[in-house]
């Protein structure tokens, strides 16, 4: 956290600082599902699914591998593992919000892949310790109501020597944050709000979210905090977004 508070919209019916939103952030993006993927295509200018194929590719990921994809909403990150296997391994999606679940299966099947689609909450995954070689979140980890007890549970579930990948919102400083920071705060509710027709004003939430956010270098002392070891990061957009690549210690 920044030392001084940022100001926030404050409209959205979720507040990010509010560590019991988590009912709050299902029913909105329940609201929002069905044009997720159209508003991501929209405000990342059509670069989002980039960004997702970078992730995938610092996931380094190798034959036979298992993948979970946590907070996989509409399933693009999860199905673009499920296109990089280099031999059959296996991914699964797991998210909280029904109707995102119900898109990622639609557009699993229409690609003919069979993925587990879970529903859990990411605090409490219904797997094994060890289960994973891989986890991945996409613009998920800021949603969580305790991201510290967020990021033990998915130390739980990854083998020793196992990778979690986390592509994020970072918020933006300094001068080239200035029209970072006017895109997102100002034009990104404007325009996904009104096409969403949020009555949640997720894209205030999103906004003022990604304000209250962990910076680059203070994510990486959380991820440590909670036993990751070397982790490391690239920005990417600017400096509007990570993707931090951490390790369980261990083979
Ligand atoms: C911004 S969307 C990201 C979806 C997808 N990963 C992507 O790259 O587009 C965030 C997703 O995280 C899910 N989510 C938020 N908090 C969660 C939690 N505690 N457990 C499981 N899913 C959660 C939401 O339901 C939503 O589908």
């Amino acid at each position: 956290m920044p030392a001084t508070e940022p100001a926030l919209r404050g409209d959205s019916a979720v507040d990010p600082r509010d560590n019991t939103r988590g009912p709050k952030v299902r029913a909105m993006f329940a609201g929002i599902a069905g044009r997720y993927d159209l508003l991501n295509r929209i405000i990342s200018g059509g670069r989002d699914q980039a960004w997702r194929r970078l992730a995938v590719r610092l996931a380094n990921l190798k034959g036979g591998e298992r993948v979970l994809d946590v907070c996989c909403g509409t399933g693009d990150l999860a199905l673009l593992f499920a296109a990089a296997q280099p031999s059959p391994g296996s991914v699964a999606g797991c998210d909280f919000t029904p109707p995102m679940l119900a898109l990622a299966r639609g557009k699993a099947q229409a690609l003919g892949l069979a993925l587990p689609w879970v529903a859990a909450d990411a605090l409490r995954l219904p797997f094994a310790p060890e289960s994973f070689d891989v986890i991945s979140v996409g613009y998920g980890v800021r949603n969580f109501e305790d991201l510290d007890a967020g990021l033990r549970e998915l130390l739980r579930v990854l083998r020793p020597g196992g990778r979690l990948v986390v592509l994020e919102c970072t918020p933006a400083r300094g001068l080239v944050g200035a029209f970072a920071r006017f895109y997102i705060n100002r034009l990104v509710p404007f325009v996904g709000n009104l096409l969403t027709r949020s009555r949640d004003r997720a894209y205030s939430y999103l906004a003022d979210s990604i304000q209250v956010f962990p910076d680059c270098n203070a994510l990486k002392q959380r991820m440590l905090a909670a036993g990751f070891a070397e982790v490391t990061w690239r920005r990417l957009n600017l400096g509007t977004m990570a993707i931090h690549v951490a390790a369980k210690a261990g083979a």
